[in-house]
């Protein structure tokens, strides 16, 4: 970890704005962009440059002409894919950003082989996997961003709901990135007061549902999906791992055994430092959660199964 050189393999909303808060807090020497549409690396790699005037220090924020340009790096993070449309079901989704995923991870592979991989693209814990399988590599080198997004929605709805205590809530979402993703309630504090002491019931019931439909409010505004709060999320997982700082945050990793289960990414939390995921770590889980953890792992398998079938682990 010393050179501070961050990959990002599609310059599209999230990779952009990742790059832009990377670049803001002055966390990577070097920012590399990759995008297969002509000009978009280019274009936004010279406005985010030119935003870091006004930051604490200059970051390089170059584009690559060819992905033999995304070398070296200490981290890569990969947005590379495309948005579900309307004729489209999850599992055409499914196989379109799997054959990109495909595609990228062969030139990872190339062109930097020691790197830490952080995945973003859709749908999470399957890209997640699926990267595991293409690359063979420790597992504690491939990391799913969707916890640290999804716990940032959570403290959001809570502190709408308080009106106090920003910055004091720690939060915790496990699972899938997706309509199983299992907000934890009994793991909230606001400071260090339980949130059962200061919301009802009702209220958390409704926070735990407007995270979960958290990217899809945006949506419905906006037409797309979200990016600043991804984007943030993606920048607060690789100053973790540059700075070693042994973060806690939910992540979707490869289970080998934790939690019952094995050969499969979801989310829990895990601790990041510079070698990636440095520890997986294991809560308790009451029985309803483990019912719901064990549906979430159930759709995830079911994607990963969907590959299988398709020969892309091949
Ligand atoms: P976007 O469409 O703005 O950007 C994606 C970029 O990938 C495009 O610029 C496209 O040209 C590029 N691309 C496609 N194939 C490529 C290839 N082979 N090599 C290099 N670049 C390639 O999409 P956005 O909003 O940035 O989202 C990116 C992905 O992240 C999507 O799959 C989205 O669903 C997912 N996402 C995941 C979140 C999470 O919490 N894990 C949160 C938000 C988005
Ligand atoms: C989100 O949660 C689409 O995964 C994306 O906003």
């Amino acid at each position: 970890m010393r050179e501070r050189k961050v990959g990002i393999i599609g310059a599209g909303s999230v990779g952009a704005t990742a790059a832009y808060s990377l670049s803001m807090m002055g966390t990577c020497k070097e920012i590399v962009l990759f995008d297969i549409v002509k000009g978009i690396a280019q274009g936004k790699a010279i406005d985010i440059e030119q935003s870091t005037h006004y930051a604490p220090q200059r970051t390089i924020i170059t584009a690559a002409q060819t992905p033999a340009d995304i070398k070296d790096c200490d981290i890569v993070v990969i947005t590379a894919g495309v948005p579900r449309t309307g004729d489209m079901t999850r599992a055409d989704l499914l196989m379109i950003n799997a054959k990109i995923m495909k595609l990228v991870v062969e030139d990872v592979k190339i062109y930097s082989p020691n790197t830490v991989i952080i995945c973003v693209s859709n749908p999470l814990d399957v890209m997640t996997y699926l990267i595991h399988k293409l690359t063979g590599w420790e597992s504690n080198r491939i990391i799913g961003m969707a916890g640290a997004l999804d716990g940032s929605r959570m403290a959001y709805q809570i502190y709408k709901k308080l009106g106090y205590g920003a910055g004091q809530i720690g939060t915790l979402v496990i699972g899938d990135h997706g309509q199983n993703m299992i907000p934890l309630p009994q793991q909230v504090k606001v400071g260090s007061v339980p949130t059962t002491d200061v919301l009802s019931r009702e209220d958390m019931e409704e926070i735990i549902e407007r995270t979960k439909n958290g990217g899809a409010e945006i949506v419905k505004h906006l037409g797309t999906s979200s990016y600043y709060g991804p984007g943030r999320a993606v920048a607060f997982m690789v100053e973790a791992i540059l700075n070693d700082t042994q973060t806690v945050v939910a992540s979707s990793v490869l289970l080998n055994g934790e939690y019952g289960y094995s050969d499969v990414c979801v989310g829990v939390p895990v601790v990041l430092g510079r070698h990636g995921v440095e520890k997986i770590i294991e809560i308790s889980l009451d029985k309803e959660t483990q019912t719901k953890f064990k549906k979430s792992v159930e759709s995830i398998q079911e994607g990963i199964h969907i590959l299988n079938n398709n020969g892309l682990f091949e």
